[in-house]
């Protein structure tokens, strides 16, 4: 027989079906609670709630696990290209090499962007942060590219999730390149996903710039770990936005908005700064590891450290931290700051404040030092993330919009002042 949940509430019984998802996770279904009881639940940050039932990412943060379709990361971390694991996200499958050829060759011919769309480039300050380039321009592509005359829905959102993977590297270079002052390079299609973004990236008029095979290899892994994280705070925004029937150009822009917050993607710039101060201070991890520990005085956090759903450990962050070794000693870079990433989370992993608490280095604790060594700037890196994540955000957009959900609309609890009298301004 179905479980149920019994709830008692001023002295009435009401109960509750439960639900469990393929990895057996388990949930009380409330839908009709308000209606039944007249209550609504109060979750701040919804560290309980399930928003969606959703078939795309699996995580178990006790165990550390992540698979994306049923397959786990660091199969597809070791094995896949960036494209397939994105056709697999999106569409739920890997594909044959026949689909793989025509979804590939498609994002291929689609790099090119909008001549007009140059020209907004002109209008941001040089200095601009290429994250807040990048928001803008994606909501830009829905006043470029949201007619599709004569095709049907499905044909158009597909053409649309085309245009976003073609277009979102060329967007992201151009918003680097304006930020030094250097011409912005177009794509070059006779070259694969990865190496185009690097060319368009690195290459100048003067000078040609030489695709390193390592580099190309390391960015798969990294752009694979970041593709997808089920209901994150950005892929959240992404399918609330989306629910009020949005276009997928704006649900994203919304969704790289919210990744760049330092709490959230942002934190891969972070770390890399804050590993920078402590180099330029001495090096004296345990300094920091105190002040983070007095993080209600000193207002300072371990960026890179802690997650809301991982309690154990980061499985990205694990095969990050491998690759950071691996990437710096084939390409024969020393940075120290990977010492000092080494010794703080020694430190960290064996203070009571971080074990009590559950705190372990996360995916962006290692990402920027790979980032760096890649050649990578510092304002690019939640770039990175955002082209990374990018098939996430559409998989759960087309989840979403797929299985029509209703538009997201929580409730609260009023805390305000009751009903009183309104004081016309003369009298007051
Ligand atoms: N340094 C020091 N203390 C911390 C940290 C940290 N990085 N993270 C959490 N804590 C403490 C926090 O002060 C609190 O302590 P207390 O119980 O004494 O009040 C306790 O740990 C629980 O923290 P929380 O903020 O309630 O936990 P949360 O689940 O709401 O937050 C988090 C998760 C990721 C926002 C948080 O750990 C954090 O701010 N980390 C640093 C930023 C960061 O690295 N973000 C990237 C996350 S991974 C990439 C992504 O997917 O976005």
């Amino acid at each position: 027989m179905a479980n149920s949940a019994e709830l008692t509430v001023d002295g009435k019984s009401y109960s509750f079906p439960t639900l469990e998802g393929t990895e057996h996770e388990k949930a009380f279904d409330i839908s009709s609670l308000r209606d039944q009881t007249g209550y609504v639940t109060l979750d701040r940050g919804y560290k309980n709630t399930g928003a969606t039932k959703s078939a795309i990412t699996f995580l178990d943060g006790e165990e550390g696990i992540l698979q994306y379709r049923g397959y786990a990361i660091e199969d597809l971390a070791a094995k896949a290209s960036f494209l397939e694991v994105a056709y697999l996200l999106i569409y739920g499958e890997l594909p044959t090499k026949e689909q793989y050829a025509v979804f590939e060759t498609a994002i291929r011919r689609h790099t090119l962007v909008n001549e007009d769309m140059r020209k907004i480039f002109d209008g941001f300050p040089v200095k601009a942060h290429p994250m807040g380039v990048l928001s803008s321009l994606v909501s830009a592509m829905s006043a470029f590219y949201s007619d599709i005359e004569g095709s049907s829905e499905e044909d158009k959102t597909d053409l649309h999730i085309i245009r976003l993977l073609a277009k979102l590297p060329t967007i992201a270079t151009w918003s680097y390149k304006r930020s030094l002052g250097h011409p912005m390079n177009y794509p070059k299609n006779q070259l694969d996903y990865i190496p185009n973004f690097l060319n368009m990236m690195f290459s100048l008029p003067v000078e040609d710039y030489k695709i390193d095979p390592v580099v190309v290899e390391a960015l798969n892994v990294l752009l694979i770990l970041h593709a997808d994280h089920e209901q994150n705070c950005s892929t959240s925004t992404v399918r609330l936005v989306g629910s009020s029937q949005a276009n997928i150009y704006s649900s994203i822009s919304a969704g790289i908005s919210a990744l760049w917050g330092p709490l959230h993607g942002g934190a891969n710039q972070e770390v890399i700064e804050m590993l920078e101060a402590i180099r330029a201070d001495g090096g004296d991890v345990s300094k920091y590891v105190d002040m983070a520990k007095n993080a209600k005085t000193t207002g300072f956090r371990l960026f890179g450290f802690g997650h809301r759903v991982y309690k154990n450990f980061d499985p990205r962050a694990k095969i990050i931290k491998k690759a950071a070794d691996d990437v710096l000693s084939k390409l024969g870079v020393n940075d120290p700051v990977l010492e000092i990433a080494k010794g703080l989370e020694e430190a960290a992993l064996h203070d009571d404040y971080f074990i009590s608490r559950k705190l372990y280095p996360n995916v962006d604790f290692y990402s920027g030092i790979i980032y760096r060594a890649l050649g990578i700037p510092t304002n690019m890196f939640t770039v990175m993330f955002a082209i990374g994540r990018l098939p996430g955000w559409i998989a759960q957009w087309k989840e979403m919009r797929e299985q029509k959900e209703p538009i997201g609309r929580p409730r609260q609890i009023y805390t305000g002042a009751t009903l009183r009298e309104f004081t016309p301004l003369s009298k007051r």
